[in-house]
């Protein structure tokens, strides 16, 4: 999410303003740092970083510093008492103003050149809802990013042919909750086909995906629809129903392992991922094997997992955090080693098969490209492959990563 806010502002400074991206924070005028408040971690991180930065003024005292995202929202103030480098604080509440607020203050008239030098990528993030009316007892999303709002759905079809007739052949539609998508009537499933029938887009990922709102509806879509990427990211959190009420989930274990069963039997070679947080208040060894047991059971795709951080404002804050750091840490390493070792065993299955891959980037006499699973798969090859599709044969594994050779040359 926060990538493809970056992109916009990136967007809108390049196309409408003319002004360009450096490759090094010592030959910008403007330096503009996106931050996350979802975990404590990802917010000191920020912290120590703006330091560095206050830092590159000493150098370039004509250098401005601006601080959007989240943590903008949420620290202000704070930002601004600490950091007297910093220029211009903009909450994530104000993206759409963000680049205009950016380009009145700081970018003279040499910068208003009007000339159109944004390059699409071949994979271009697409924001369609904001916001989040969740309220997960752990998430301070539904504060900082405020209730979720659709993106007007014309101009989000027109976005995409723009993309499309410009390069790019793949979008990610992002949300909180991309499955309760609607604007006048068009949901999300309604959204999904219509832009699957843009000319020229070739492939349609979406994420994040609340499981109470994945109807039969959608899983239709996804089963008929060629250009959506059978890659369904779904959150379980825990698989623990004392833990999975208390963080407000809204729905058992039970349930989930439904729903994950009907996704495999109805979406052929579907890829299942989720995210997993850990040390939640209350959460003893018996709940913590309930969530290993189900990895086992489940045996996702990929995984993220999360050591719990309480946040201010959210319900969880109020809950005494019983888990102490070390055991945090420990269930988060004995997740992560499970997990790894399941993807492994999955992806080792793929050796020898042929799978379709879209070329994203080529670095070093290597392309990086992804299956319409959602693996990455790394080729021999030349820059010419960039933004093509094209069959590859699966040759080996190493750490959790595909290496494969051509078969159809372009
Ligand atoms: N602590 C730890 N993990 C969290 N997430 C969200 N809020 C928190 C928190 N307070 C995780 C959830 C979510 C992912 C994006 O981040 O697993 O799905
Ligand atoms: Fe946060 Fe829950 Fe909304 Fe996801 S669904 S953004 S975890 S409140």
């Amino acid at each position: 999410m926060n990538i493809c806010d970056s992109d916009t502002i990136d967007f809108s400074l390049s196309t409408i303003y003319g002004a360009s991206k450096v490759t090094d924070v010592l030959y910008a005028d403007v330096v503009i740092l996106n931050t996350c408040s979802v975990r404590s971690q990802s917010e000191q991180k920020a912290f120590s970083y703006i330091g560095r930065l206050e830092e590159f003024k000493l150098q370039n005292p004509n250098l401005k510093i601006v601080i959007i995202g989240c943590m903008a929202e949420r620290l202000g103030y704070k930002i601004k008492k600490r950091f007297s480098g910093v220029d211009l604080i903009i909450g994530s509440k104000d993206i759409n103003i963000t680049a205009f607020k950016i380009i009145n203050l700081y970018f003279t008239n040499n910068y208003l050149k009007k000339n159109f030098n944004y390059k699409f990528k071949v994979i271009e993030y697409v924001t369609i809802t904001s916001g989040c009316n969740n309220y997960c007892s752990y998430c301070i999303v539904p504060f900082v990013r405020g209730i979720e709002k659709s993106i007007n759905y014309q101009l989000l079809i027109d976005k995409c042919s723009l993309m499309a007739k410009n390069g790019t052949k793949e979008v990610m539609l992002l949300g909180q909750n991309v499955n309760s998508y609607k604007y006048n009537g068009v949901n999300f499933s309604l959204l999904l086909k219509r832009i699957a029938s843009i000319e020229n887009l070739y492939r349609i990922r979406f994420m994040t995906n609340h499981p109470n709102d994945f109807d039969d509806k959608l899983i239709d879509t996804i089963t008929n629809e060629y250009k959506i990427c059978p890659h369904i990211h779904l959150p379980m959190q825990s698989a623990s129903n004392k833990i999975l009420k208390a963080m407000n989930r809204k729905y058992t274990y039970e349930y989930y392992f439904n729903l994950v069963n009907k996704l495999r039997k109805k979406i052929p070679g579907v890829s299942i991922t989720t995210d997993i947080i850990v040390g939640f208040p209350n959460e003893t060894e018996r709940d913590f094997n309930d969530t290993l047991n189900a990895i086992k059971t489940i045996k996702f795709d990929g995984l993220y997992v999360f050591k719990y951080s309480a946040r201010s404002n959210t319900t969880a804050f109020k809950m005494f955090d019983t888990v102490t750091t070390e055991e945090k840490k420990r269930r988060h390493s004995v997740i992560l080693k499970e997990s790894n070792k399941i993807s492994a065993k999955i992806i080792s299955k793929m050796i020898g098969s042929t799978q379709q891959v879209l070329a994203e980037k080529f670095d070093n006499g290597i392309i990086k490209s992804r299956t319409r699973t959602g693996h990455k798969v790394f080729i021999n090859g030349s820059e010419k492959y960039v933004g093509k599709i094209f069959n590859v044969i699966i040759k080996s594994v190493k750490v959790n990563s595909l290496y494969g050779s051509i078969i159809n040359k372009i």
